[in-house]
Order: structure tokens, then C-alpha cells, then sequence
């Protein structure tokens, strides 16, 4: 089968050897234990590389070769004997490959493809055949080698979408994928820690070391999802003529199919539409809530799989369309300490760099000191990284198996690193003791309160806000404007620049209430909060009165942030106090009398990409969305389904791309504003 991805070169018959046994290590680890020592695509080109060689060399060929063996040869096989094998799946990497499948199937059934393709999620974790005998739940089997797996009845009652009863007395072997969704994974290792227990590495592994423990004191919940049925014992229960209709007979049954997700099963007449649906699920890819490594496309006509038939591995009927990895190996250089502007002391790895879907990770996140305690993670690591789309690198684990002895502990900071004052380490997270008003993060968090979505006070740049700060007549934003003219100018070194400074100040003092809360840098909010939030009260007094309940109630605002955030406003108080006296704006202006049912943008949901010109020249991203808000829409930063307007700016890429697909509305800049003009200034 072709593969984009290139296959290791193996040149000699040593070379050879070495990488049977660096794939058979491999195998045994993550059966063993769950704990891979290599990542997918590195085993994946090592296979490859070693099927190449035996092709070119087949008297080589050891008998222990991974080759041609399910689970590498090494997966527990347990003494189960499968009803119908259960095989895994060949695969491809681009729209090439796959059209050579295509091409491969057509030519085995005599014609092409006329029942359609079925398109859907390649889940993943672990392989698993669930009999239900006269309606009960009464065996779990593992895939083992295909033709035997382990018994893993244990399991059940602890899988999601497993029903241990169905209804109709139904006799059949439904199979599917178990994996740990990511919330499932992160409650898995809250769970591990409390009992001292090893945290997993990754969902993955999570699941085969959850599936495999018999006599824990706790129960790890995993997730089920069906991609496939047989006749058990004869019976014969499953009366659908293909891939679709048999997957709707079980969820009737109440038995969880990839239907009850965004990326759940469909089919398509023709191969472009299934190259489209690959990309379309590539995108949705971070933004599920469980692992994804690929897209599995299946002949769904039963009739056409069966003239298709079987190779001694892999149906020729089905094939997984394999997606970039978003999990890769690198080396954990160093751990630096950050204070961020609310005094939060974060750790960050420096890496090796990678390159991991599509770009290229040189820093991740290692969360909080918890984690690198609880991981056990070491300078000099071999660690998995992950990364999708939009979101933060992370560091999920050490690779303990590539250990050399040489790796050194990892240093948590004594004081903080910021002012060299103590560190709150009360919670998870840690603190500058002083917190952001009285420690390191005084000076971020004024420099982030004066900046252009805040407070918009130009020419008032850190070196003179340092200048304030130090002669002791500014500890918070409120100060700024009790400052005298004389004060400016000898911060600043000049009367003119005091003068500007108090045309800004000013100006400030009539920003709309969203822009002052932003200001204070209130924990957990940014600047779409605080309009959602300067938007659904109306008034800093509402604000401040409401509970959390009512916080919670805000759009977008996560409920579990609801009660810090109003802990963090009520601790403002004074500075809130101060502002209120300085005379400084405390509501949101409405819109005229306008209802917001009658603006240009009621019930739209809209996304900028791509860089501004015409009416709307000089905006950056934060006014278009304050622009976007004033005329009854909601902003959002990323392209989704519920996103009703995409405005596509010079340049947009591959939001526009995602519009396009999901057909979502797409206007220029012009149509845009002339739609919004009466909100423009
Ligand atoms: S069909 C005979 N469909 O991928 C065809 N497999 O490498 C059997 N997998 O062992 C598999 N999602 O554990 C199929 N939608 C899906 C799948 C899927 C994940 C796993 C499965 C299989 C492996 C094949």
C-alpha cells in the first residue's frame, strides 16, 4: 500500500536485526505495562522499514518479525477463541494512497464501489468483541492475535455505552474500540495519584492498563464505542445489508456507536466526498473530546465487503486513512519558572524541537508542580508531547524505559523567581505570595490594565510604570489617575509627554465598563469575558453584587471558575473603590434603545480572520469583536458549527478553508461593513 510517510531505510542485515528488536521492545512495553518506549509514527516507520527490507532481502526474514503479525506478535493472547478473526486495518496517509485503495477494491469486486463508502473516526484505543447472550452482557475478549484474545469480563459495568442489558433478548458479538475520553483520562489520573498509583502516560495507554487490572481498589471508567457486529452463536440477529444500516440496529439496542459524535459515521457516493469528510474530521480532531489517530473508510454494501474479502491482516474492503501524529518523542531540556500577570509561577519545558501536526514545539506547558511530582518527570527526559490544532503543548510523560542513568531531578523554585519574595503553595497551582497587586506581578498587571484592549492609555510603557512604581505613587491602576501633572512629568522626564499622558488618562475614564473590569485582570477572565460579563450585568455595581451562581450564568463563563472569579472581584473592592471616585466609567453603554433583537447581528454568530482594511482599517482582532458585540452578534475566535458568519479579511486561510467546508457564510470586509455601518464610529 502506498504511504507518504517515509518508511525507516534499512541497509544491512545488522541494521535489520536492530530494528526487529527495538519493534519487538516496543511491543512487549506497551503490553506489558502501557508504557510505549516508542511513539506511533516512529513505530510505524520502523514496520515499514523492516517490511521493506524483508521484501528486498525475503531470506532474511527472522521468524520473530513483527511483520505480518497482529499486535506486532507480542500482544497477551489470552485463550478466547475469536468467533470471526478480528483483524486490524492497512493503511494510508494522503489522498493519493487512498485512491490507490480504491483503484486495488474496484478491481476486486469487478467494478467500482456502488454501495457507497462509510467515513468514520479511527479511535483510538483498545480493540474488544462484547457478546450479549439473550440480551445480557456476559463476555469481554480482547483482540489479542486475532484469532484469540484475553478474557476481559471484569470490565464489565465500568465501560460507558455497554449496556450490560439490551432490550429484545439479542444474541450478538458487537465490536469496538474502549478508550478513555480526555476527561475520563485526566479523573483516571486524579484518581491514580490519590492512591499513589504511577499516572498513565496518555489515554491509550490508560486504557490497556485499565482493561488489564483485575484487583484494583478503585474503578477507572473507560468509554465504548461500536464499529462493527457479528452473528453469535449462530444466531441471527443482525438483519442490515451493510456497514450503516447494521451500526443503526445497534444503537437501537442502546449499545454507544460513533453516531452520538461530531465525527459519527456517514456515507458517500464518490471518493471526493470521502477526501473532504478526511479533512473535515482532521479539523474537528482537537476539538473532540477522546483520541482520534485516523479515518477508517469501509465499502459498506455487505455484498461488495465479502467479494472483496480478507488478506491474511487486513480486509481489502476497509482502510485506515491515517492522520498526522499529534503525539511525538523529544528530549526535556530544562524547566523554566514564569510569573504571569496575576502572580501565577507556571513551569514550562524547554524541548528538543519537534515538529508535531504541522508546527514545529520548542516549549509545552508541564502544568503545575503537582504534575512533575506526581510524573515523576526528570531533566534529560525522553518525553511524549502533544499537540493539536490551536492548543497549548503539553508534556504528558516520561518515557521511563529510554532512562540512562544520566537525567537529573528537577528543581522547584525556594522564593519567586519573579521578586524573590515567598510563594504561596497552598494550592495546586502556585503563587507569588504578594499576588498580583502586591508582588512580582504588580508591574504585568498594570502594564496589561493601561494596554490598547484595556484601558488604551498610549505612551505609558513599562519603563515609566516602573518609574511610578518605584517612587511608590502607583500600586494599581486606580493610582494612574490620581497622578498630578508635575508627578507625570517627572516620571516621564517631560512636560509634554505629562500633558499627552493626562489627555489619556482622560480619555480612559470613558471607556465602557467591559474595557474596565478587562483592566483589573480579574483571574480566569480575558477580554471576551469580561464583555460577556460587562454585558449580561450592565454595571460594576451589578457585578460586584452577584454570587456566583449568577457569575456562572454568564455566556461562555465555565461554572467551576465562577466562585474564584468572584472571590477575586470582591478582593478588588478597593481598587474598584478607587476607580469609581477617580471618576472612571462604571456601565456598559447599550446600544441607543435598540433591543438587541433588531441589530444587524442578532442570533449570529460571527468569526474575523485575515487582516482588515476599507471602513474597518486599524482594527485589530479584540475591536472587530467589541464591533461585532455592539451590533447584537457574538464573536468567536474559531471557525465551528455554530458559527453563522466568517468575515474573510486579506490573506484568511485556513478558517476561510473551514467555512468553505462546513458551508458556513462567508463575507468580504465591504459586505461586512456596509452590514454593521450604523455601528461604526
Ligand atoms: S474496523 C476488519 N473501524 O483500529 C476491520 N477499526 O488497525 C476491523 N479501530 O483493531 C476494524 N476505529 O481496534 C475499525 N472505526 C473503526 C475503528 C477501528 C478504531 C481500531 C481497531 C482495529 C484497529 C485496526
Amino acid at each position: 500500500m502506498t504511504t507518504a510517510a517515509p518508511a525507516l531505510s534499512l541497509t544491512d542485515r545488522a541494521a535489520y536485526d536492530h530494528a526487529v528488536e527495538q519493534a519487538l521492545a516496543a511491543s512487549a512495553a506497551y503490553y506489558q505495562d502501557g508504557n510505549t518506549t516508542l511513539d506511533d509514527a516512529s513505530y510505524d516507520a520502523l514496520a515499514r522499514g523492516i517490511a521493506a527490507y524483508e521484501e528486498a532481502y525475503p531470506d532474511h526474514v527472522r521468524a520473530d518479525s513483527p511483520t505480518g503479525k497482529v499486535g506486532g506478535g507480542v500482544a497477551p493472547v489470552g485463550d478466547v477463541a475469536h468467533t470471526v478473526a478480528m483483524l486490524s486495518l492497512d493503511n494510508v496517509f494522503d489522498a493519493e494512497g487512498l485512491t490507490k485503495w480504491d483503484a486495488s477494491l474496484a478491481r476486486r469486486i469487478d467494478h467500482p464501489v456502488e454501495g457507497g463508502y462509510a467515513v468514520e473516526p479511527k479511535l483510538d484505543g483498545a480493540a474488544m468483541a462484547a457478546r450479549y447472550r439473550d440480551g445480557r452482557l456476559v463476555q469481554l475478549v480482547g483482540r489479542g492475535n486475532g484469532t484469540h484474545g484475553e478474557d476481559l469480563s471484569h470490565a464489565i459495568g465500568s465501560i460507558v455505552g455497554l449496556p450490560t442489558q439490551v432490550p429484545g433478548g439479542a444474541t450478538v458479538e458487537i465490536r469496538g474500540e474502549v478508550l478513555l475520553t480526555r476527561d475520563q483520562f485526566e479523573k483516571a489520573n486524579e484518581i491514580r495519584s490519590a492512591h499513589n498509583a504511577k499516572v498513565f502516560s496518555n489515554p491509550r495507554n490508560g486504557t490497556a492498563g485499565t482493561l488489564r487490572a483485575k484487583d484494583r481498589p478503585y474503578t477507572i471508567e473507560t468509554t465504548f464505542f461500536a464499529y462493527g457486529a457479528v452473528a453469535l452463536d449462530g444466531v441471527d440477529f443482525l438483519t442490515g445489508t451493510g456497514h450503516e444500516a447494521v451500526m443503526d440496529q445497534v444503537a437501537a439496542l442502546g449499545v454507544q456507536t460513533t453516531s452520538a459524535t461530531d465525527v459519527g459515521l456517514r456515507v458517500y457516493g464518490t471518493l471526493a466526498q470521502v477526501q473532504a469528510r478526511v479533512e473535515e474530521i482532521q479539523h474537528l480532531r482537537a476539538e473532540l473530546p477522546f483520541g482520534i489517530d485516523g479515518v477508517v473508510i469501509k465499502a459498506d454494501d455487505y455484498t461488495e465487503q465479502r467479494t472483496a474479502g480478507f488478506g491474511t491482516r487486513h480486509p481489502h474492503w476497509a482502510i485506515a486513512y491515517k492522520l498526522p501524529p499529534v503525539e511525538a518523542q523529544t528530549k526535556l531540556l530544562a524547566v523554566e519558572w514564569n510569573v504571569g500577570r496575576t502572580g501565577h509561577i507556571a513551569p514550562r519545558a524547554v524541548l528538543e524541537p519537534v515538529e508535531v501536526d504541522g508546527s514545529t514545539v520548542t516549549y509545552a506547558t508541564l502544568h503545575n508542580p503537582a504534575f512533575i511530582r506526581n510524573s515523576g518527570l526528570k531533566v534529560g527526559d525522553t518525553v511524549v508531547l502533544y499537540k493539536a490544532g490551536d492548543i497549548i503543548p503539553r508534556v504528558e510523560a516520561p518515557v521511563v524505559a529510554l532512562r540512562t542513568g544520566e537525567e537529573t531531578d528537577i528543581l522547584l523554585p525556594e522564593a519567586c523567581p519573579g521578586c524573590g519574595g515567598d510563594i504561596d503553595k497552598s494550592g495546586e497551582r502556585w503563587e507569588c505570595a504578594g499576588g498580583a497587586s502586591g508582588g512580582c506581578g504588580k508591574l504585568p498587571s498594570l502594564k496589561y490594565a493601561v494596554g490598547r484592549d484595556q484601558l488604551d492609555i498610549d505612551g505609558l510603557g513599562v519603563t515609566y510604570l516602573e518609574t511610578l512604581v518605584d517612587a511608590g505613587l502607583v500600586d494599581d491602576a486606580a493610582d494612574l489617575f490620581f497622578l498630578s501633572q508635575k508627578q507625570l512629568a517627572e516620571a516621564t522626564g517631560s512636560d509634554k509627554r505629562a500633558d499627552a499622558l493626562l489627555v489619556q488618562l482622560a480619555k480612559a475614564k470613558e471607556q465602557p465598563l467591559n474595557r474596565v473590569f478587562c483592566a483589573l485582570g480579574v483571574v480566569r477572565t480575558g477580554r471576551t469575558l469580561s464583555r460577556e460579563i460587562a454585558r449580561h450585568f450592565g454595571t460594576m455595581d451589578a457585578i460586584r453584587a452577584a454570587t456566583p451562581d449568577e457569575l456562572a450564568e454568564v455566556n461562555k463563563l465555565p461554572g467551576a471558575n465562577a466562585p474564584k472569579i468572584a472571590a477575586h472581584i470582591a478582593a478588588l473592592g478597593p481598587v474598584i473603590d478607587k476607580l469609581a471616585k477617580a471618576g472612571v466609567n462604571m456601565v456598559e453603554p447599550s446600544v441607543g434603545d435598540t433591543e438587541t433583537g433588531s441589530r444587524p447581528l442578532a442570533g449570529e454568530a460571527v468569526v474575523v480572520t485575515g487582516g482588515m482594511h476599507g471602513a474597518l482599517a486599524g482594527r485589530n482582532r479584540n475591536e472587530m469583536n467589541e464591533l461585532i458585540e455592539r451590533a447584537g452578534g457574538t464573536a468567536s475566535g474559531s471557525v465551528s458549527k455554530k458559527t453563522t458568519i466568517l468575515v474573510a479579511g486579506e490573506g484568511a486561510g485556513s478558517k476561510l478553508a473551514k467555512a468553505e467546508q462546513l458551508g458556513t457564510r462567508v463575507l468580504t470586509e465591504d459586505e461586512f461593513a456596509a452590514l454593521i455601518a450604523d455601528y461604526l464610529d
